[in-house]
């Protein structure tokens, strides 16, 4: 018998997208055969590696535990999505590299967006709130100090950045709007 298929609109890394899931089907299955977004990995499959973290509303989920239906109306970022818009890296995804953060890779994705989750609701994290934003997410080769020496270093950076000029003050650069 054929499950039950639903259309769900949800956007993409700021794009809006429409998919037909099926109503058992995870939002990471749905990720990778939907979307065709194979950046999230599929570590454990049961919520305790955090390999599959996703940005749903901006808020770090484990894309193994969501189902594809519950992201309909939502907004979804993954690390697709993670670099500037010319293309070039994040401050995160640079810092990532230059701390040596990285080895086999597996977790960076995971661990990025769950950075990048912590930086929009506090951009000046203690290191002890950068411990706790990336408490699920599992790594086997770094020793987890390098990521959190390159998660702080792309606070500072994305701060300094900030206080030049600051993202919501340039989206509304230019329309009109008051302070
Ligand atoms: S694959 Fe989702 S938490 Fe491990
Ligand atoms: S870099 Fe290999 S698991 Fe984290």
């Amino acid at each position: 018998m054929e499950a039950t298929r639903r259309t769900i609109r949800l956007v993409v890394n700021g794009k809006p997208r429409s998919i037909e899931v099926a109503a058992h089907e995870t939002l990471l299955a749905a990720l990778k055969e939907r979307l065709y977004l194979t950046g999230a990995k599929e570590g454990c499959g049961v919520g305790e590696c955090g390999a599959c973290t996703v940005l749903l509303d901006g808020r770090a989920v484990n894309a193994c535990l969501v189902l594809a239906v519950e992201a309909d109306g939502r907004e979804l970022g993954t690390i697709e999505g993670e670099a500037r818009p010319d293309g070039s890296l994040s401050a995160l995804q640079r810092a990532f590299i230059d701390h040596a953060a990285l080895q086999c890779g597996f977790c960076t994705p995971g661990m990025v967006l769950s950075a990048r989750a912590l930086l929009r609701r506090n951009p000046r994290p203690s290191r002890e709130e950068i411990v706790e934003a990336i408490a699920g997410n599992l790594c086997r080769c770094t020793g987890y100090e390098p990521v959190i020496d390159a998660i702080a270093a792309a606070a500072e950076e994305e701060a300094a950045e900030g206080s030049v000029v600051p993202p919501a003050a340039s989206a509304g650069a230019g329309e009109g709007r008051g302070p």
